[in-house]
Formats: structure tokens, sequence, C-alpha cells
């Protein structure tokens, strides 16, 4: 009883949650289902289905998605067709595990794996025999049958029927405990598998990365000081970077250095390098305190290119390391925000500010050439 309680008044609360949120049938807006689905499909097993199918079809899904965890979550409430509503909530759960939870590690950390054996445990037990309709309507047959004896004389007992009864019984359970097996193997490995990855490239993908977005801050202080230079006078400074290219043309923020000599700034233009890689859109197209999502050129993974105030430019996997959701950047607070349970994450390192993500957000070398674009770097 109190599992199915809790199952339950868990999925009607996830139900009202989605139907209340102005997001999640909004494409416009970050925490759409759409965008949602998109973000699981780079990383989940389902990828194929969800791209193919889910995302088109996206308002559709959602709209069965919450349809169901509302009727599965009342179905459990009252303890009416409790087996029914456990079976798909089995299956909702499973579905949920291997997109939004996919990516969750250790395995024990996501949710929607503990939900489907809860509601496993519950597919097997049935409800309550007296705190259900389930149970008073059985108790009613019986009943019925008993004033049917007396007055007809028929037992009702149908060995047969019994025999089937516990036949259907057997295999629900044999068929539940394989699963449960199953699945939590596939859980256990690959949680494995991800502690082999992520030790392989925790430094990587972690400082390596920052390492990257540090190389490529101090870049486009170099490439787009000519954009600055010009407006900030000779004494300003596009950032206050210390790198051997920026020197050229950023003095310092401090207007004591003001007397910079105006003859460094033209010799840093023709310096450049220009950066190899793809063009994203020029830097005038995202004001500074500003970001834009595109998907990254070869493997189409959802990012964003950051304008930050300091002029310089960053750019992030749009993935959060969460349960993939997409990230979006808020403004006035300046990081980036997942509007799925709330992780926040540094719009410059792509650290983590706020749980439940734990790991940093992959981030991607950009840099602004001499005509001002933002250029993706390959390789
Ligand atoms: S998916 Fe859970 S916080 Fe982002």
């Amino acid at each position: 009883l109190p599992l199915r309680l809790f199952l339950a008044v868990s999925f009607l609360a996830a139900g009202w949650d989605k139907l209340t949120d102005p997001q999640f049938f909004d494409s416009s807006a970050p925490g759409y289902i759409g965008a949602q689905l998109a973000g699981f499909a780079g990383q989940s097993p389902l990828g194929g289905f969800l791209t193919s199918v889910a995302v088109p079809n996206a308002t559709i899904f959602g709209a069965l998605v919450l349809a169901g965890e509302l009727a599965i979550g009342l179905g459990a409430l009252v303890g009416l067709f409790s087996r029914k509503a456990a079976f798909f909530g089995v299956l909702l759960s499973l579905t949920l595990w291997l997109t939004a939870s996919w990516n969750v590690t250790p395995f024990f950390l996501g949710s929607d794996l503990p939900y489907a054996l809860g509601w496993l445990t519950l597919l097997i037990a049935g409800a309550h025999p007296v705190l259900s309709l389930d149970g008073q309507i059985q108790k009613w047959r019986e009943r019925q049958a008993v004033i049917n004896e007396a007055t007809t004389g028929e037992t009702g007992f149908n060995p047969q029927e019994q025999a089937e009864v516990a036949r259907r019984r057997f295999i629900t359970v044999a068929g539940a405990t394989v699963l449960a097996g199953a699945v939590t193997g596939v859980a256990w490995f690959k949680s494995l598998e991800d502690r082999n990855v992520s030790s392989g490239t925790a430094t990587g993908s972690g400082t390596g990365a920052i390492g990257q977005a540090n190389a490529t801050s101090t870049a486009p202080a170099t490439t787009s000081a000519p954009a600055t230079a010009p407006t900030n006078a000779p004494s300003t400074a596009a950032s206050n970077s210390t790198t051997a290219a920026a020197p050229a043309t950023t003095a310092a923020n401090s207007p004591t250095t003001a007397p910079a000599k105006p003859t460094t700034a033209p010799t840093t233009q023709v310096a450049a390098p220009a950066p190899k890689g793809v063009v994203l859109t020029p830097l005038s197209a995202i004001p500074v305190g500003s970001a834009k999502t595109f998907t990254t050129p070869g493997t189409g993974e959802p990012a964003i290119v950051i304008h930050e105030a300091d002029g310089s430019v960053k750019a992030f996997s749009a993935i959060c390391t969460h349960e993939g959701c997409e990230v979006g950047y808020n403004k006035s607070s300046q990081v980036l925000v997942c509007p799925c349970h709330g992780a926040q994450f540094d719009a410059k390192t792509g650290q983590v500010l706020r749980r439940p993500a734990r790991q940093p957000l992959k981030s991607f070398q950009v840099q602004v050439d001499n005509s001002g674009n933002i250029i993706f770097v390959q390789g």
C-alpha cells in the first residue's frame, strides 16, 4: 500500500507538472518537449526512434506521456485496474530510463529505474485487498458467488479456472523477475562502462575542455580586437587577459594606462591568424550578454554560443549532463539553466553551479575571425 500510494502520487505530480508547465508544449521555449526529446536522442539507445518518430511528433508524444502519467497515477491511487496501471507504469518508466535517465551515472542516481522496479513489484503483488476498488470489486464478486451457491447449489468452483489463474500468476512473477534481473544487469554494466569512459576522459572533457575554452577566450581577445579597439578608444582593453597576443591590443583596464601606443593595434590586425573551421554566425548577431543555440557541424549536437559581457565568446554543448534536457541561457543571471530539474552551469566555464547535474557541460572551441564571424574550430 505505501509503495502504491507513493508511485501514484509521484505519477500524478509528474503529469500535473507537465500539464501546468507553460513551456512543455511551447516550441519556442527551452523546456519544450520536442527540445527535450532532441536532447535525449543523442545519448539514448532509442535515439533513432526519437529523432525520426518522436521529435517530429513531439506534441503528440508529450500529450501521451502526460495523459499516461495521470491515468496510471489515478488508477494506482484508487486501486482500480491496479495491475494494468502497474504494467503501463513499468513500460513508461523503462522508456524514460532508456531516454531521459540513460546518461545518469552511476545508474542508481537516476529515478526512472527504481520507479520501473516499483511498478514491477506492484504488478506482481496487485493492490491491497481491502483498500482498493479492485479489492472491493473482488469482495463483491465473492459475495455474489456465495449467494449464488446458496440459491442454486452451484459452488462456482472451477478447477480449470483456478489452474489458469495460478498459471498466469506464475508467468507474471517469473517474467517480472527476469525483467528486473535483466534491467538491473544492463544498468550495472552500463554504469561500469560509463565509469571506465569517464575515468579515461574526465581530464580531457573536464580540464581539457576548460583548457580549450580558455584558449578560445584568449584567441578572440586578439581576433576581436579590431572590432573593439576603434570604439573603445586607445586606452580601453577588450579584455583583461594577459595572454601573449592580447597585449598588442589590450593595454589594461585601468585609465592610467591610457597612453597606449596607437601603432600597436594595426600590428595585431595584420598578425592575427585566420582560424580554421565552420562559420557559425557573425559576432554582431549576438548582442553582448546574449547567446544563440546552434547544432555542432558534423555531429549535429545541440549547442549554445555565448557572447560574454567581457566580449569573449564561449560555446558549450546544450545537453544537460544530468538527464539530457536542453539548457538555455539566462541573461539576467548570466548562467546556463536546465529547465528540467533546475541545474545551473557557469556560462564561462561550463562548471556546475547548482545540482542535480554533477558533470560540467562539454565545451567547444570557437574563435572570432578578422571578419567578425564566430568560427566553430574543427579538430
Ligand atoms: S536534466 Fe535534470 S537538471 Fe538538467
